[in-house]
């Protein structure tokens, strides 16, 4: 069975705790907004498609179980649910995006003289139902062009990929990002190897990572961040593949933090450097990843490890959770559902995908 990092059905929504992970599996109810707001800021479920989705589907919950509104108070409630889960983390746009198109959707209803507010509250419930399954088909798609974009460029059928962060089943609705490009790769029989980073501070690619990669039977190896660029050096690193929070109209692109000096290393190997995302990751509102807002998160985080204090009391701590990579150390491409781009290729696909050419 594949791991989910999310249970849901109609009126139910169960969100596995990734921050018990690896030690122990436990699903927790997630019945209202409040509480999918709580559970996305204080990261039981992180990565930036599985953030969007938890958000909708716990508005989804609690309109099932809510009183019946007044078609006017419904979408007052509706509106400023999105908002406030909006605030929940600020880098990944998936959430801000998806509550953008389900606040114009739901305009769009009320404003229809037929719909009724139980009409409305059930389609926002299929609008969020519908994303579930949307991303479980995107990220099979991103696996299936990335795998067929490597093969095609590195001309060797034992392929070692070098990742970072948790882009997998977890981080997602189902199968991952760059880590659904692993699997896809695997699938084929064409994966030697993957390495993944240890992902400091809060390790989510010894925490999640190497669980599901543990999980899937795929040989790999974990190694400290610090080791990446030795690993690119020693290990016939074929290509570096990342996730993305957000992806700008020029191709720079917000990533857990590291992901930076990760491109930069390939770029110095000769390494091909890919992001795999779906275009609900893409902002093509903000021009270049200078104008991008990076979380910053709690110290603890980073003095902390499973609440024991390693870093020496009194001393100053910088936490930023992403970082940006620019668009010309993202060598490889831009994996998504439709295709693989280059970075400056990115903004004309996204606005006519049937134009442009897939690499
Ligand atoms: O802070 P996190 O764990 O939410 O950061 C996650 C990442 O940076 C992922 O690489 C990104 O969201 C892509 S997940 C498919």
């Amino acid at each position: 069975m594949a791991l989910e990092s999310l249970r849901y059905s109609r009126g139910s929504l169960q969100v596995l705790n990734q921050l018990l992970l690896p030690r122990a599996s436990v699903y927790e109810d997630v019945t209202n907004v409040q509480q999918g707001w709580e559970t996305i800021r204080l990261m039981k479920v992180r990565g930036a498609p599985a953030i969007a989705i938890v958000g909708c589907l716990s508005l989804a919950v609690e309109l099932h179980h809510s009183h019946k509104r007044k078609k006017d108070d419904l979408v007052s409630f509706i509106l400023e649910s999105l908002a406030y889960l909006v605030t929940s983390r600020p880098t990944a746009v998936n959430m801000a995006r998806a509550a953008m198109e389900l606040t114009t959707f739901v305009k769009q209803e009320a404003e229809k003289p037929d719909t009724t507010s139980e009409s409305i509250q059930n389609s926002v419930i299929q609008w969020a139902e519908d994303m579930l399954t949307k991303d479980i088909g995107d990220n099979r798609r991103i696996g299936e062009h990335g795998a067929k974009h490597i093969l095609q460029k590195v001309p060797n059928q034992d392929i070692v990929i070098l990742t970072h962060c948790n882009t997998g089943s977890l981080a997602t609705a189902g199968y991952g990002t760059a880590l659904g490009v692993v699997r896809s790769l695997h699938a084929a029989g064409c994966l030697a190897h993957v390495y993944c980073t240890e992902t400091r501070p809060y390790n989510q690619g010894a925490r999640l990572t190497a669980y599901e990669l543990v999980y899937e039977k795929i040989p790999s190896t974990l190694v400290a961040d610090s080791m990446a660029s030795l690993a690119m050096k020693e290990k016939a690193v074929s290509a570096v593949i990342v996730g993305a929070d957000r992806v700008v109209a020029n191709g720079d692109t917000a990533n857990k933090v590291g992901t930076y000096q990760l491109a930069i290393a390939a770029k110095h190997h000769g390494i091909p450097f890919y992001v795999a995302a779906p275009t609900t990751s893409c902002d093509l509102s903000l021009e270049e990843g200078d104008k991008i807002v990076i979380e910053e998160r709690p110290s603890q985080e980073l003095t902390d490890v499973n609440g024991v204090r390693i870093a020496a009391p009194g001393i100053g701590v910088w936490n930023p959770a992403f970082d940006v990579t620019p668009a010309d150390l993202i060598t490889g491409g831009i994996i998504t559902e439709i295709g693989v781009f280059r970075p400056h290729e990115l903004r004309s696909a996204l606005t006519k995908p049937m134009n442009v050419d897939c690499q």
